[in-house]
């Protein structure tokens, strides 16, 4: 599509969403307005040892509502533990699902409140529209994010690694899209330096590969280039000083309107690429993303010059005297700085990547939809290419 014809756009549904301090006490007045008495919350083993499920839990109970905890869910969440959480909601007789935690606990519910109602292997719970019409609806979801990153909380879809295949997979359907998100900065003052950083790379990679869409539009650009300007401004500071909730607060903000963005315009081979990383050697998605951030703007800089020197404004690098090609470096480069000192930088072969695994990555990377709006067609030459240079 060129920028002068007229883009089609689908703005939601979202969740309704609150942003505040303190938004999580909101809890359960959200699930009496859904008309549930019993739940059961969705989160992983890392946050289970952290007071943030049980305080949830608390607040659901002295309000007389139930809830049971199914705190199994893994970083890079399987099949497997969909299967078991689905077991899990019908055994509790569940009403609603609640979810907090980071994307691995909010993707793993959508399709466990899905896999609850319907007496299906996880795997055959594919997101399509088709696939979700032979479906029973999802039992509504409150989802909770705990990390500020995926944005998993403004779309309908769970990506799943299937072990058998060792691929992430899209499962859910529209009906897994939450009823409502309670955005709380206060809860992500407990996430280490490291998943800080790697969360705010995902975010900001989600802006980046949204304005470099095939598909963009003017809504998603204003959006997107707001998220650039808070990652750039605070992902630093919260990674160093934890204990910053305004840092906090802006990394929250800016993941979630990523996520509302995306939704309109789609991702790219960062992610393709992301997604076959994570799927065979389980590394924490913002940091597979981190990897391969900058060789795939190389990549589509010969396609993307323009937009991408309108990205050296809001990372603080622009110079308006200097040409379009100097600006879409001085971008380059900044996102190369910033991966660099929130510590994600690195070479695949430090993470058990070897050279012969390289043309099974590629593969699934060009087998991975997120491709369908790439901005430049990717080859396997290419992807070889960018993990070759990246390996
Ligand atoms: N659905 C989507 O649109 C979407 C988008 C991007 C990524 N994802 C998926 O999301 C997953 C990654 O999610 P993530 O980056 O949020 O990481 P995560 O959910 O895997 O969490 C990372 C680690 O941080 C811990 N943690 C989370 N919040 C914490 C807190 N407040 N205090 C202490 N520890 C905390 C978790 O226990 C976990 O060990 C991947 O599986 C990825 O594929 C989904
Ligand atoms: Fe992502």
């Amino acid at each position: 599509m060129t920028e002068t014809q007229i883009p089609a756009i689908d703005i939601g549904p979202y969740p309704a969403a609150a942003f505040a301090a303190g938004a999580v006490e909101q809890l359960p007045r959200l699930v009496r307005t859904i008309g549930a008495r019993k739940t059961v919350l969705v989160s992983d083993r890392g946050l289970a040892a952290t007071p943030l499920p049980e305080q949830a839990a608390q607040l659901l109970r002295q309000n007389g509502l139930a809830v049971e905890v199914f705190a199994e869910v893994h970083p890079n969440p399987t099949t497997e533990d969909v299967d078991a959480g689905g077991a899990f909601v019908r055994a509790a007789e569940a009403e609603a699902v609640i979810s907090l935690g980071g994307g691995s606990a909010l993707d793993a519910a959508k399709a466990i409140a899905l896999a609850a109602v319907n007496d299906r292997p996880a795997a055959e719970l594919t997101w399509s529209t088709e696939a979700s019409a032979e479906l029973a609806p999802a039992l509504p979801i409150v989802a909770i994010p705990t990390t500020s990153g995926t944005g998993s909380e403004c779309n309908d879809l769970g990506v799943i690694t299937d072990p058998r295949q060792q691929r992430k997979c899209y499962l859910g359907g529209p009906a897994c899209l939450a009823r409502y998100a309670l955005l709380d900065p206060v809860l992500t003052l407990s996430l280490p330096p490291r998943a800080t950083a790697a969360a705010g790379i995902d975010c900001l990679t989600h802006a980046v590969e949204s304005f470099l869409s095939a598909r963009p539009n003017p809504w998603a650009d204003g959006l997107d280039l707001q998220v650039v300007r808070l990652v750039a401004a605070n992902l630093r500071r919260a990674v160093s000083v934890g204990d910053d909730l305004a840092a906090r607060a802006n990394l929250m903000l800016a993941a979630h309107t990523a996520g509302l963005a995306m939704r309109t315009t789609g991702l790219g081979v960062v992610h393709g690429i992301g997604h076959s990383l994570g799927g065979r050697f389980d590394l924490p998605h913002g940091q597979a993303l981190a990897l391969v951030f900058v060789e795939c703007l190389r990549f589509n800089r010969a396609v993307r010059e323009g937009r991408l020197a309108r990205l050296a404004e809001p990372l603080g690098v622009a110079d308006a005297r200097k040409s379009a090609a100097h600006n879409a470096d001085a971008a380059i480069e900044a996102v190369e700085r910033l991966v660099a000192e929130v510590e994600l930088a690195g070479r695949l072969r430090e993470f058990g990547i070897g050279e012969g695994d390289l043309p099974d990555l590629a593969a699934d990377t060009l087998a991975d939809g997120v491709l369908a709006n790439a901005p430049r067609e990717v080859s396997a030459a290419d992807v070889t290419g960018i993990l070759r240079a990246t390996w």
